[in-house]
């Protein structure tokens, strides 16, 4: 696997694997990578020639008194993982590389950013955005392939492809899990041994309350018996447990087109999302 650290290098890395007509698959990643990144790394190998993964860190898409400077950093254990799951080529850009002195271009998307961790963490998919942007850009990449976990990044990843005509076929890949349930994520590393048992109440509660509302009940009450699930677990706060349309985002109260019920809640410092499909029979 080669590894690149400035655009330069990248381009012609990727120019060099496209020479034999091949297709590029992209893995966006900001590394500590888990089970559920090498799964989108399969994927992308079951869909393309050639795999390109990155590894960033993106300033812009963390908010004041966010993770930035605590969020896991774990480049060479990445590359062996990536490396081991056939990856063809690393892309880990200095942030000089994607941030130049002066940089001033900002992509906001309207719509499917609103609400839900929109919501909760203001300009945080800005900063996505934006990030997303110049990675297609700086790889051109035939496919992208992005964590079902992280529902709404997904879906306003697929709506600027589209909008701005960006020639990438993004593809959702389903959730990894742990053995009990709980989402994998590089943020799972903050939870204390006892949070970490008691973080399965979220999957659980989403799971309880789909299943309620594909069985007819209310979906408002079924939401608040997940939120109080949620509580009496130790979960120290909800930021939202909502009921959405699964592709545009917005608000459902009975679906009728395939809906998605994500949440947001907090268990001591760790801010945990999961999300799960409500499809009516
Ligand atoms: O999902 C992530 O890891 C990040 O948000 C992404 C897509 C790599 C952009 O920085």
């Amino acid at each position: 696997m080669q590894l690149e650290r400035r655009l330069i290098g990248v381009r012609a890395a990727v120019r060099g694997l496209r020479s034999d007509g091949g297709t590029v698959a992209l893995v966006p990643t900001m590394g500590a990578l888990h089970a559920g990144h090498i799964a989108l790394v399969a994927r992308a190998r079951e869909v393309a020639d050639y795999v390109v993964a990155s590894i960033f860190v993106n300033p812009t898409q963390f908010g004041e008194g966010e993770d930035f400077d605590a969020y896991p950093r774990t480049e060479a254990e990445d590359a062996e993982k990536l490396e081991a799951a056939g990856c063809d080529l690393l892309w880990t850009p200095r942030p000089e590389e994607v941030y130049p002195t002066g940089f001033s271009t900002t992509i906001r998307l309207t719509g499917v950013t609103e609400g839900l961790c929109g919501a909760s963490r203001p300009g945080h998919f800005d900063g996505v955005a934006t990030v997303v942007a110049k990675l297609f850009n700086q790889i051109r990449p035939d496919y992208a392939l992005f964590g079902e976990k992280d529902y709404q990044q997904l879906a306003l990843i697929r709506r600027m492809a589209r909008d701005l005509d960006f020639e990438v076929e993004v593809i959702g890949v389903p959730t990894v899990r742990e053995a009990d349930g709980l989402a994998l994520s590089s943020r799972n590393a903050y939870l204390t041994e006892d949070e970490r048992a008691r973080a399965v109440a979220l999957p659980d509660a989403l799971g309880e309350t789909a299943a309620a509302i594909v069985a007819g009940d209310d979906a408002g009450d079924a939401i608040i018996a997940a939120k109080a699930k949620l509580f009496e677990a130790g979960f120290a706060t909800v930021d939202y447990i909502e009921l959405r349309d699964a592709e545009t985002l917005e608000p459902v109260e009975t679906p009728e087109r395939p809906a998605r019920l994500l949440a947001a809640a907090r268990i001591g410092k760790t801010r945990l999302i999961d999300n799960i499909a409500v499809e009516m029979g």
